[in-house]
């Protein structure tokens, strides 16, 4: 509290004297990554750099705020691991020294941990572009996973499944409901998603943070961006797929996000065990194949928002 006083003059009087036209004409929709213009590297260094001399970044050097400056706004529908937490012992022992390079002085994680932001600055290193958008230490990779078994452990990672949700007991295993809700959902009360809350804003991270690697059949990814990352699924239903999903359902709902009113991965996954659910519509589909809402066959989970002659150019495995 007695700090924060003398931050906010300072915040107000740097805005004030130095920077103020740079702040003010600022665009942080400006891709400012790999540029080939000096400018752009002002977006992160007060001053141009040398290699191996000081960095000059701004925000005192604080690689999260200078990122998330513009990220928290850009990316805010993006899958973005979470960062600023301090890294368990075990998993700093484990990192590559390349990986460690990129905590900040009290061990925290940051972006530049697993965003190697040289690749983006040295144009000798602009190559990489091609194979490797999004900077990634170490990229590319096979799978993706690969980087993250430099620091999470592949065997832990594997074993937790949160679709085992009843034990051998026929118990509900309540624990593992707040994996991805905020709040214990009440079964007998619940009607619909509006009534159950959940840990992420972006519904999509709640599936992502695992299924990093075999989230790419037709349906979940409808096209690839030119650096290769997949394009999910999440537009949201216009009036005639409003009214098929209407009456396609069928004894199964599709659900959509509450608040943007899009598609996400729960739309036609049911992540739930068979049995979890009251409602039988919002049970359909649990431990089903690929815990598909609607079956696949004949495409029935397409047609219940695409009519038949669009879902013609869709090839499902
Ligand atoms: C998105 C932010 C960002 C942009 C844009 C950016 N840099 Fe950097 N730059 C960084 C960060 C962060 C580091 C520190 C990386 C580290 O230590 O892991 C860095 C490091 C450097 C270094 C030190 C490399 C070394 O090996 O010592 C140089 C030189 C550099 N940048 C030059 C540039 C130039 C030139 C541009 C413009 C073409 C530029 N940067 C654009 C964020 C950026
Ligand atoms: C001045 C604003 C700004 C800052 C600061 C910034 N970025 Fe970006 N970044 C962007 C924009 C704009 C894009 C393009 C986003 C898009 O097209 O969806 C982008 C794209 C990216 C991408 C995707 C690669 C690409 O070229 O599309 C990554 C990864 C990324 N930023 C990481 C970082 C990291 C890590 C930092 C901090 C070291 C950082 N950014 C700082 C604005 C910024
Ligand atoms: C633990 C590793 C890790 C950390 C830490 C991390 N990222 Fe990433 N980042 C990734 C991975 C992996 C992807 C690719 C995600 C995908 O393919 O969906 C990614 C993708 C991105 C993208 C592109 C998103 C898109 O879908 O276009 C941006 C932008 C980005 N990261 C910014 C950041 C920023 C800003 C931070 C720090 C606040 C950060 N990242 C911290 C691993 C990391
Ligand atoms: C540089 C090390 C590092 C890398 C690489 C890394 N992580 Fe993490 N991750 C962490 C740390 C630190 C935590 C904090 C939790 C902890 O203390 O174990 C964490 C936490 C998580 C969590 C738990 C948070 C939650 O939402 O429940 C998930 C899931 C996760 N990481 C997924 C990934 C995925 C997927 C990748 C690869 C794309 C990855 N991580 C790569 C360091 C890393
Ligand atoms: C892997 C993530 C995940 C886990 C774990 C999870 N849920 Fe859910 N839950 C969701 C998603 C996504 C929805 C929204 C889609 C839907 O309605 O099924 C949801 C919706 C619900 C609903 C509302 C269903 C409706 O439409 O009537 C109930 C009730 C519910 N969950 C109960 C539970 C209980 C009880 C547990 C623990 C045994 C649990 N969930 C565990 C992701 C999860
Ligand atoms: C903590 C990690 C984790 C999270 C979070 C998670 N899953 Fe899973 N999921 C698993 C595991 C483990 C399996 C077991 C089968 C396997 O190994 O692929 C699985 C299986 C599946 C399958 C069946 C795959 C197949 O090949 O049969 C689907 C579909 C699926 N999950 C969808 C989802 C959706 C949708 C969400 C989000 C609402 C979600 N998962 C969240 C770990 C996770
Ligand atoms: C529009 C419907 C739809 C959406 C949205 C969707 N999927 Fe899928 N998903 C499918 C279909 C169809 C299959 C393929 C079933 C098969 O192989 O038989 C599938 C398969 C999978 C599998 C199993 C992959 C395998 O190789 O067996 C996983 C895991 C999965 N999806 C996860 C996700 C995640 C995570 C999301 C959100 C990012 C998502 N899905 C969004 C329809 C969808
Ligand atoms: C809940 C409604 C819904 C379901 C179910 C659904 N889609 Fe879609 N689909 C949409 C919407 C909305 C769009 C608009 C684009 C977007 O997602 O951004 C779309 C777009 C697409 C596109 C891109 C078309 C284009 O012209 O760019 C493909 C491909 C696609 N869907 C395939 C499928 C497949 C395959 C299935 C079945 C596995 C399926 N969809 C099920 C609603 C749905």
């Amino acid at each position: 509290m007695n700090n924060s006083l003398p931050k906010l003059l300072l915040v107000f009087l740097l805005l004030t004297f130095s920077g103020f036209s740079v702040v003010a004409e600022e665009d942080i929709h400006v891709n400012p990554h790999w540029s080939k213009t000096k400018d752009q590297c002002l977006a992160c260094h007060e001053h141009i750099p040398k290699r191996g001399g000081k960095l000059h970044l701004r925000f005192d050097g604080n690689i999260n705020t200078l990122c998330n400056h513009c990220h928290s706004e850009i990316s805010k529908d993006k899958y973005i691991h979470a960062s600023g937490m301090i890294a368990p012992q075990t998993m700093v022992d484990k990192m590559p020294e390349e990986f460690r390079s990129g905590l900040d002085d009290d061990g925290r994680i940051t972006c530049a941990v697993c965003h190697n932001m040289t690749y983006q600055c040295l144009s000798e290193e602009f190559g990489r572009k091609e194979e490797n958008i999004l900077f990634h230490r170490g990229a590319p990779f096979e799978k993706r996973t690969e980087l993250c078994y430099n620091c999470h452990e592949p065997s832990a990672y594997k074993k937790m499944n949160p679709h085992d949700q009843i034990n051998d007991e026929g118990e509900l295993n309540t624990d593992i409901c707040t994996y991805c809700h905020a709040i214990l959902p009440d079964r007998r009360n619940v009607k619909s998603i509006a009534d159950v809350s959940f840990k992420f804003d972006n519904f999509d991270m709640l599936c992502l943070r695992c299924h990093t690697d075999d989230a790419y059949a037709v349906g979940c990814v409808i096209g690839y961006e030119k650096g290769g990352n997949p394009i999910y699924h999440s537009g949201r239903p216009d009036e005639g797929m409003s009214g098929r999903i209407e009456t396609h359902q069928e004894g199964a709902i599709l659900p959509l996000d509450i608040v943007t009113g899009k598609i996400f991965c729960g739309t036609c996954h049911n992540p739930h065990e068979l049995g979890v659910q009251r409602r039988s519509e919002a049970d359909a589909g649990a431990d089903s194949h690929k815990r598909l809402r609607i079956s696949k066959m004949n495409s029935g989970i397409c047609l219940g928002c695409h009519d038949a002659k669009e879902i013609k150019q869709f090839q499902l495995p």
